[in-house]
């Protein structure tokens, strides 16, 4: 059996005296979406603040593709294969969608100072292999027609969406994806689960997805994560989890999720 792509094994991350994540422990399997749920303030976005090296943990571990990159620079575990997608703000708002694109893919052309100084060697990009690459990461998510519109005006579902572009630009094994939903409307949320299975089936990702959108977790997880005050409470399929008392107490059963 191979073993998964992502372990996480007794993670935690104290900030002064409050313990925001506290011994988590959990894996991802190659190919899978695997959802991190929990009420406000339960530390999903710390949980993936130290995965994807933005904080130091405090304790435990961090496995990537067999490597330990816990504490690791965010740099380094991109360069390992595993990233985060950003949000609208992270894109340069004067710039065209392609430009954007063109920015994120700096690291992997062959030769450049990102590149030299991460010493990554994997997909490398020639400098006459740019405009290709740009093409297939807007194919990828859809914006043909947006590639030279400038990002500050693109609309808040197309910004969300040029935010999986540039994630995808590092070429990643990996997605790490914080609310990807949150402000979309209907249709776009529909777009949004089509992207992700898409990814999934077609380009071989795997995600690790924070979604407070119910809906979406539970119609493309394979296996959700729960956490409430920074603890794993529970941990299965979307059918089980939707008959765990646990669950439906902690979570499933309030508010966020009436409005979800
Ligand atoms: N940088 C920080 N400094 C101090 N406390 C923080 C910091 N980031 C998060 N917290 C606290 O950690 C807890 C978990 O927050 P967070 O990870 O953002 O939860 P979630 O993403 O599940 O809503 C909260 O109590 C929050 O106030
Ligand atoms: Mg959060």
């Amino acid at each position: 059996m191979t073993p998964p792509l992502l372990q996480v094994k007794g993670l935690a991350r104290h900030f002064g005296g409050l313990a925001a994540v506290k011994d988590l422990s959990f894996s991802v399997e190659k190919g899978q979406i695997v959802g991190l749920i929990g009420p406000n303030g339960a530390g999903k976005t710390t949980a993936f603040n130290t995965i994807s090296g933005v904080l130091p943990p405090t304790r435990g571990r961090v496995v990537f593709n067999g490597q330990d990159i816990s504490g690791q620079r965010p740099s380094i575990i991109v360069a390992h294969g595993l990233a985060r997608t950003f949000q609208s703000t992270t894109t340069y708002a004067d710039a065209s969608v392609e430009k954007n694109i063109e920015y994120a893919l700096l690291s992997r052309i062959r030769g450049s100072a990102p590149q030299r100084l991460m010493r990554r060697s994997s997909h490398l990009l020639g400098s006459d292999q740019i405009g290709e690459e740009i093409n297939r990461i807007i194919g990828i998510v859809g914006m043909q027609a947006w590639r030279h519109a400038e990002a500050g005006t693109l609309a808040y579902g197309l910004q969300k969406k040029l935010g999986i572009a540039i994630g995808l630009a590092a070429r990643p094994s990996m997605l790490l994806m914080d609310e990807p939903a949150a402000g979309l409307n209907h249709e776009e949320c529909n777009e949004l689960t089509r992207l992700l299975r898409q990814l999934r089936d077609e380009h071989d990702m795997t995600i690790l997805l924070v979604e407070h959108h119910m809906a979406i977790v539970m119609e493309i997880c394979e296996r959700i994560v729960v956490l409430v005050h920074g603890e794993k409470i529970a941990e299965g399929t979307p059918e089980e989890l939707r008959v765990n008392p646990a669950v439906v107490e902690a979570y499933l059963g309030a508010p966020d999720y009436a409005h979800a």
